[in-house]
């Protein structure tokens, strides 16, 4: 596993390559998120996905602008090379085969609403450390565009428990 064969002498080291990871994360949504739009049934649900993928778009620019600014530091050591974010790659393979599985419509619409925030917490715990190192590491404009992004997470996670309570008592249950 790469992250075991790392050898970050200090935090600025890890800290550009977890940028460099969520920056994989957010390609990956970028790419899966137009798929999660064409399967949601609930209008609600289509109109969060399609706001969200703008968003997301935001957090793949922001964190390309926090990169530029991290040349001084040894690539050879932050890039995740060919290697991606393994998490978010599960969780949509996860996502794949749910809406394979799941043919009633309201149950696959539970089903995209409880893959989706899987996805917004593992952002938010992601950008909460990111936020707190960057401010360590006095980079106060980092830490605030992280703060952005995750403001924007966090918002996306409450709009998704909110069509939720709307969702999941129209879906089957028996
Ligand atoms: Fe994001
Ligand atoms: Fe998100």
């Amino acid at each position: 596993m790469k992250w075991l064969s790392e050898d970050f002498k200090n935090l600025r080291e890890m800290f550009v390559f977890e940028l460099r990871m969520m920056l994989s994360a957010e390609e990956q949504l970028v790419r899966a998120l137009p798929n999660l739009e064409v399967r949601a049934t609930n209008e609600d649900l289509r109109n969060a996905i399609r706001s969200h993928l703008l968003e997301t778009e935001g957090h793949v620019r922001r964190l390309e602008q926090i990169l530029k600014e991290q040349k001084d530091v040894d690539p050879a050591i932050t890039s995740i090379g060919p290697e991606k974010c393994k998490v978010m790659a599960a969780l949509a393979t996860e996502t794949d085969e749910m809406i394979t599985d799941a043919r009633d419509a309201w149950v696959r619409d539970a089903g995209l609403i409880m893959d989706a925030q899987r996805v917004e917490h593992y952002e938010i715990a992601s950008y909460g450390t990111l936020r707190q190192w960057a401010r360590v590491l006095g980079m106060h404009g980092a830490a605030d565009l992280l703060d952005k992004t995750l403001q924007e997470e966090v918002n996306a996670d409450r709009l998704l428990t909110s069509i939720a309570e709307q969702v999941n008592p129209t879906a089957k249950v028996a």
